[in-house]
């Protein structure tokens, strides 16, 4: 799988590139380090199938979306612990996606998925366990940053609404329940935009918050992300009938054979593109107005609907 190559994109400055690629090292240290400090009270196979879920190759997208808003908002201090959090609770949203109850998916990252190597109950009790983790060592990393506990708190609520009924578990459950129908493109939207943008856009709040940025730059940041939350998902239904399993690391037309439906079954692959692409000039404009639109930022959106994993 190609997630830890440097991606390409035209005229993008190679120092925005690089800084990037450094930022996505930096969270994968980080992720190592909340596994020495967060696991030892698990059962030793349950914190074994945790290490397993959160140190295989992701992109990081939404820790660097979280560091990169912190830095937009003037954050200067180390946001690595409280951006490792949000990748916890992806990585958790992954494994239960995968089990046999869910998408059934045998490869995740590259390698089987957490079920196939460690079995259902294992995986399941994992993925239920980094949930209270993924708000203990978010709470953990506002502190690092010297936060009050006012704004922790905002913090953890911004991520654990994101996740939950009314975000990515209420989204996950719709999907679950539209398969085999076909949705209209109104539905759709709503479920990808729980599912997956709520969490992305809680990404940037949190990044946000944590740099004491004010309520008008909170919502272009949320504008921001939940426009690039949706064309991820739009982007991720386009690749899993554009790219290949080696590319993505995961099952390549699992969609297809779930029935689910999708932007490209919706719109074809070309009205998809056509759909993320203004979502993402939607998001640079919604930056632009509060002079956020930091290059990194603008790469992101970009790296969105462009990558090819
Ligand atoms: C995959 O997310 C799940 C979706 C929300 C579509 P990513 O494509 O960010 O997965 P990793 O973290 O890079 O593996
Ligand atoms: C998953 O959407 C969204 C979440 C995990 C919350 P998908 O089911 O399309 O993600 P992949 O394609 O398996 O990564
Ligand atoms: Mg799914
Ligand atoms: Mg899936
Ligand atoms: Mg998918």
């Amino acid at each position: 799988m190609e997630s830890t190559a440097t991606p390409r994109l035209d005229g993008v400055p190679q120092d925005t590139v690089q800084s990037f690629t450094a930022t996505r090292v930096a969270v994968q240290r980080t992720l190592d380090g909340f596994c020495a400090r967060w696991l030892g009270d698990l059962a030793p196979l349950t914190a074994e199938a945790i290490r397993y879920a959160l140190l295989g190759e992701g992109k990081r997208l939404r820790a660097i979306l979280l560091l990169e808003a912190y830095r937009a908002c003037g954050g200067t201090g180390n946001a690595l612990d409280l951006a490792a959090s949000v990748e916890v609770v992806h990585a958790y949203s992954l494994v239960h996606d995968d089990l046999p109850c869910m998408d059934d998916d045998d490869v995740r990252r590259g390698r089987p998925t957490v079920h196939r190597v460690y079995g259902v109950p294992v995986a399941t009790a994992a993925g239920l366990a980094m949930v209270p983790l993924a708000t203990r060592s978010a709470w953990y990393g506002a502190m690092q940053l010297g936060l009050s506990s006012t704004v922790a708190g905002d913090i953890v609520r911004d991520l654990m609404r994101a996740s939950g009924g009314g975000g990515m578990i209420g989204g996950q459950l719709l999907d679950l329940e539209a398969e085999g129908r076909t949705m209209s493109l109104e539905d759709l939207e709503r479920v990808h935009r729980l599912k997956t943008g709520a969490l992305i856009m809680a990404s940037v709040t949190v990044g946000a918050r944590a740099a004491h940025a004010g309520e008008a730059r909170i919502d272009a940041l949320a504008r921001y992300g939940a426009s690039i939350g949706l064309a991820f998902q739009i982007a991720d239904d386009v690749l899993d009938i554009t790219a290949t399993t080696d590319e993505l690391g995961k099952t390549a037309g699992r969609d297809l054979d779930l029935h689910k439906s999708t932007y490209p079954a919706l719109l074809g692959v070309d009205g998809a593109v056509e759909r993320a692409v203004a979502l993402v000039d939607d998001a640079c404009a919604a930056l632009q107005d509060e002079g956020l639109l930091t290059p990194t930022l603008e790469f992101l959106a970009r790296y969105i609907v462009e990558r090819r994993s």
